[in-house]
């Protein structure tokens, strides 16, 4: 196994000869450091059926399955499947997933730690997912808006882009969206928190998920300060220039693994009607979002 840092930016490395079968535990170990401090890790040359690649994620940590039972894989309830390609006339998952900044189960009670992305048909043009470091992107905010920060609270939730599922065509959209607060409700987090494996600071923060912020107390803060938060972190740039966005356009045999703590992504999606298909597996590793969550 060859760890390649990607050369002039902090951000992102290549994994060569990562065989999940022969991996010692000091592999593992070495590929999720990686992945805590480059914050994304590419696996080249992957060639595994689902089953192997769940084999894989399950090196890395515990797979939570996806809560929605649209999106699982017909044999893997682990593996969520995005796909617009369907199989036997048949939709398998969920076509174009994701486009919106977030982090994956930020809406949760108990985040999982890693996030992996086998992609399975990759199409040509516009492709790939963006990213943003939101503890380097914390690190780059000006003092005076740091200083904003301390003992508030951020409120989560799926409600801005929960995907309506077949079954509920013809059902009132207000039963709908009750059902949705019923069984996920906005959860609460510190706004920001201590990476537990690299003790850096994180802004836990999306424009997709989280939907308002709290003082200590659990009142609201009427003030402007989540736009200001977007808008300083890069999230509200539809150039997709601004200096903390990355873009990873993966080729095919390239398994993506990285840290759902600190990076937050939106996925690209194509503007031509190419089939695309990925698969992602999400784990849990050996901390909790941050140490002193009790969900
Ligand atoms: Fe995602």
């Amino acid at each position: 196994m060859e760890i390649k840092a990607q050369a002039d930016t902090p951000f992102g490395a290549t994994v060569e000869g990562f065989d999940h079968t022969t991996a010692t535990p000091e592999d593992v170990k070495a590929l999720k450091e990686t992945v805590y401090t480059r914050k994304i890790a590419i696996l080249k040359g992957q060639d595994l059926t689902p089953g192997q690649y769940l084999g894989l994620g399950r090196l890395l940590g515990r797979p939570e399955v996806y809560y929605e039972p649209m999106y699982k894989h017909p044999e893997y309830e682990e593996i969520f499947v995005s796909s617009n390609v369907p199989k036997d006339g048949k939709q398998i998952g969920v076509p174009k997933t994701g486009k919106f900044w977030h982090a994956d189960y930020q809406f949760m009670p108990d985040p999982f730690g890693l996030t992996l992305i086998y992609p399975q048909v990759i199409p040509q043009k516009n492709r790939g997912t963006y990213y943003i470091d939101m503890g380097r992107a914390y690190e780059r905010l000006p003092q005076d808006l740091k200083d904003e920060l301390v003992g508030v609270r951020g409120r989560h939730s799926v409600r801005k882009y929960f995907k309506i599922r077949p079954s509920d065509v013809y059902r009132p959209i207000s039963e709908i969206i009750a059902e949705v607060e019923e069984h996920t409700p906005p959860v609460t987090q510190p706004l920001t928190f201590k990476h537990p494996m690299t003790g850096e600071t994180v802004l836990y923060i999306s424009e997709g998920f989280t939907i308002g912020l709290e003082d200590a107390d659990g009142k609201p803060l009427e003030s402007d300060l989540l736009q200001r938060l977007f808008e300083a972190t890069g999230q509200l740039d539809d150039t997709f220039t601004h200096e903390n966005i990355h873009l990873v356009t993966p080729e095919q045999g390239d398994l993506l693994v990285w840290d759902n703590r600190s990076l937050i992504h939106r996925a690209l999606h194509t503007t031509t009607p190419e089939p695309v298909v990925s698969f992602r597996v999400t784990v849990h590793d050996e901390r909790k979002l941050y140490d002193g969550l009790t969900a």
